[in-house]
């Protein structure tokens, strides 16, 4: 592996139709611009039909819609610039769209100003059934009739996208494919540099690390690889067939069809494509018969003569896909960051309207409203404060209970001792000592986790209860918005306790260091600009979920490098934990029994060998089912315990992790009063000496 650093003053990472817009903008600005893309046939770009379709796509009368139709208007101006630089032709064709349908909509919709069904196009005409089957002939015979949106059009977006990166060439556009940005490094709210890997042969990876004034993230679908921000794919699968050579001049099917679940898009050169399925199938590749069946019968029933066309390629491609289908444009949490990502279904039509508002708040800091409805931030929703368990909580009277016990000492995580406690030196340090990782200190000894509960409201008052000062998150399932993930990150106080984000999910060394850096992006985003931590889970093994040992080591070694405050889960395997103690890890994390198991500490021995010989602390994680088994670790010594599904799966989850609480508080005492050995035969309680005897 060799390091370099380059420089650009502005970089734009992501060359898809989205990326190359905006380069082409700046740099007829002035700028000087560098594109940095992994592999430009994966964009979404390639796959799309080039529908310029803001009022066919029914885009309901909002700024998405302003947006569309703003871009649409940019078009004709934008293809001369492209075409006339490139000397290619893009395909480019105002050719109307048109929505057939097969049953009549109401009267009143279908009336002349009637712009709620005609899509926010003032000049859509509804089409009967005879008016519309003279537009377009061959029509299925229950299309009713349709709209007629004159305004909207098509454009080959694979000449347009060759056209586009010729044109971004010659205007002086630096364009740097086969290159993976694997990493933002962001320090005090401002992007430092890229990090990135170049294939250099089959075996050897070359990284690089960019640096820049601006930085562009265009990386539609793969935007959640680089920062936490709410982006999926939403798979399209797509076929393409060819009309026969016509008889005269015109081609059969010369207007582009737009359907229910369907759209066929004829080109002049005779091509037609069909498309797209929607799919939430994250990034599994390839088309399948289900999609391309779906596909086929909607087609047939809206233009039957495809029929006997011959099919000429099959194809998909990944939707950037935000929760509201809008994209994300503009600022970001870095200064020097600018986001232009999530088109979903508009990428195509999309591109001018977005390379323009970019570059006039990148290069110009203009800004305007467009561009201010589509930030970020609208995502961000306020965090909930870390609250006391509620009232009718089994839960609500224990604290009160037990504090206003005398006999029994607070646990409270406070360097104050109660009086029964001042004189007793074992307590004193069991309780006063802090848990020290990575230099940071922390008050309490257990850590939890915020997956499997039943509801947030429920993981919250758990967390409270639990009195926690780390809560370790699943950055994948909290990127990926998983069932139950939604909103998570932002459910808790990030203020009040530490994130330690893991790598959950991951099966490779390779996979755990891209989600642990996208982890320590993601507690800079939720405010925690110097966390650094993270639990580090390489579980190739779904059915134990064991943990693989070589692939940890690793991503360990390879992740102190890069900074991070490494807590790695492991096997409790003696020799394992003293390698990743050397390699520089912050603790280790080994498992008492198989994650969500319950089944308690099964492995004793091991896990004694581990706390003895360690030098950082031993923090046992999963298996721990009651609080008996989390004292039972505490007793042996171990400096923290990480529990999550004993509680979150408990009847009471919030009763549970405050059982937990103190248990981890008593056997922490206990491991510190120093236990009675064990004997083989009863010692009575009472003294003999002195008894009455005779
Ligand atoms: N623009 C149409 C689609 O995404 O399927």
């Amino acid at each position: 592996m060799t390091q370099a650093t380059h420089t650009a003053e502005i970089l734009i990472i992501g060359g898809g139709i989205v990326g190359l817009a905006i380069a082409l903008e700046l740099r007829s600005r002035g700028a000087a611009v560098t594109v940095l893309t992994r592999d430009r046939n994966q964009a979404a770009t390639r796959a799309a039909a080039g529908m310029l379709a803001p009022h066919a796509e029914r885009i309901e009368a909002s700024p998405l819609l302003e947006l569309g139709q703003k871009s649409l208007s940019l078009y004709p101006d934008w293809i001369r610039t492209i075409e006339n630089l490139s000397q290619r032709s893009t395909g480019y064709w105002p050719c109307g769209i048109v929505a057939p349908h097969y049953q009549r909509p109401t009267e009143s919709s279908t009336s002349a100003n009637a712009t709620s069904s005609a899509n926010g196009s003032s000049a859509a005409e509804w089409l009967d059934a005879s008016a519309l089957h003279q537009c377009q002939s061959g029509l299925g015979t229950d299309v009713v009739g349709g709209w007629w949106y004159p305004d909207d059009g098509q454009v080959d977006n694979r000449a347009l996208f060759d056209a586009l990166w010729i044109a971004a060439e010659k205007a002086g556009v630096t364009l740097q494919e086969g290159i993976t940005v694997t990493a933002l490094h962001q320090a005090q709210g401002c992007i430092r540099e890229v990090w990135t890997e170049v294939q250099s042969d089959s075996k050897t990876r070359q990284t690089k690390t960019w640096m820049a004034d601006h930085y562009i993230l265009a990386t539609g679908a793969w935007s959640p690889e680089l920062l936490p921000i709410p982006i999926r794919p939403v798979k399209g699968q797509m076929l393409s067939v060819r009309q026969p050579e016509p008889p005269g001049d015109t081609l059969p099917l010369r207007r582009v069809l737009f359907g229910d679940d369907i759209y066929i898009v004829p080109r002049r050169d005779g091509r037609i494509l069909i498309g797209a399925t929607v799919e939430s199938a994250g990034f599994t590749p390839g088309t399948t018969p289900t999609g391309l069946h779906q596909l086929l019968a909607n087609a047939l029933r809206l233009y039957p003569a495809l029929k006997d066309y011959p099919v000429e390629e099959h194809w998909w491609g990944f939707r950037p896909t935000t929760p509201d289908h809008n994209p994300i444009l503009g600022t970001s949490h870095c200064d020097n960051l600018t986001l232009a990502t999530g088109h979903h279904r508009n990428g195509i039509l999309l591109a001018p309207v977005t390379a323009l508002l970019i570059a006039d708040w990148v290069w110009n800091r203009a800004s305007s409203d467009l561009l201010s409805v589509f930030s970020w931030s609208r995502f961000q929703t306020s965090s909930v404060s870390l609250q006391r368990p509620s009232a009718n909580s089994a839960l609500s009277i224990m604290p009160t209970l037990y504090s206003s016990t005398p006999a029994t000492p607070s646990v409270e995580p406070s360097n104050t001792q109660s009086p029964a406690l001042s004189s007793t030196q074992a307590a004193t340090e069991a309780i006063a000592k802090p848990l020290i990782i990575a230099g940071r200190s922390f008050q309490s000894r257990l850590m939890t986790g915020t997956g499997k509960y039943r509801s947030f409201e429920q993981m919250q008052q758990s967390v409270a209860a639990s009195g926690c000062d780390i809560v370790t998150v699943a950055v994948r399932r909290v990127q990926t918005k998983a069932p139950g993930h939604e909103g998570l990150a932002e459910a808790l106080d990030w203020s009040k306790v530490w994130m330690l984000p893991n790598t959950a999910g991951c099966k490779t060394a390779e996979e755990a260091i891209r989600v642990a850096r996208l982890g320590r992006e993601m507690a800079k985003l939720l405010g925690q600009e110097d966390n650094n931590f993270v639990k580090l889970e390489v579980i190739p093994d779904a059915t134990h979920l064991l943990p693989d040992p070589i692939g940890t080591l690793e991503a360990a070694e390879q992740l102190v490098k890069e900074g991070f405050a490494v807590l790695p889960y492991i096997n409790a395997d003696p020799l394992l934990a003293k390698r990743l103690e050397e390699a520089g890890c912050a603790t280790v994390m080994p498992l008492g029994s198989p994650i969500g198991s319950g089944q308690g500490i099964r492995n004793a021995a091991n896990i004694e060998i581990i706390i003895e010989n360690s030098q950082i602390p031993v923090v046992v994680d999963a298996g721990i089912g009651t609080p008996s088994e989390a004292a039972q670790a505490m007793e042996m010594g171990a400096d923290a315990l990480l529990i999550n599904t004993a509680i979150a799966k408990a009847q009471d989850p919030a009763c549970m992790a405050l059982a937990m609480k103190l248990a981890a508080e008593a056997g922490r005492m206990a491991h510190f009063a120093g236990r009675i050995p064990v004997k083989t035969k009863a010692s009575a309680s009472s003294p003999l000496t002195g008894t009455i005897t005779g």
